[in-house]
């Protein structure tokens, strides 16, 4: 779990103080994503530590093109040198590609794929 408390660590700098509803949900997401574990096997800590970092993108500090789950990767790739695997399920979360592809940011999106499905389902 050292992945999961390193994420929880760095999203509440980011996120409790400036932001703490997005950090109250942050936090009942996390909870929520304790409870696949056991149907994700070695993924369950990524899983716990994306979900308690998939919001991070709306951080002052991470805002670049203005969608959250881009920023929010970039941040954990390029500031914080995050596993590759965890950038991906924060940079694909929710409605992400469609959100991209409104935005003329789907190059962007590619980045960080292919997406794994799998856990993206399951943050979402
Ligand atoms: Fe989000």
């Amino acid at each position: 779990m050292q992945l999961a408390k390193w994420a929880h660590d760095l999203a509440e700098s980011l996120l409790a103080e400036s932001l703490p509803t997005r950090w109250a949900h942050s936090q009942r997401v996390y909870s929520q994503a304790l409870t696949l574990a056991p149907a994700l096997g070695e993924d369950a800590v990524l899983l716990a530590a994306a979900a308690i970092a998939h919001d991070v993108g709306y951080a002052r500090a991470a805002v670049e093109t203005g969608q959250h789950m881009i920023d929010g990767a970039r941040y954990l790739r390029d500031v914080v040198g995050a596993d590759p695997r965890l950038c991906s399920v924060v940079a694909f979360h929710t409605s992400s590609p469609w959100e991209a592809s409104e935005l003329g940011l789907s190059e962007i999106l590619a980045e960080f794929g292919p997406a794994e499905p799998a856990l993206v389902d399951a943050i979402t």
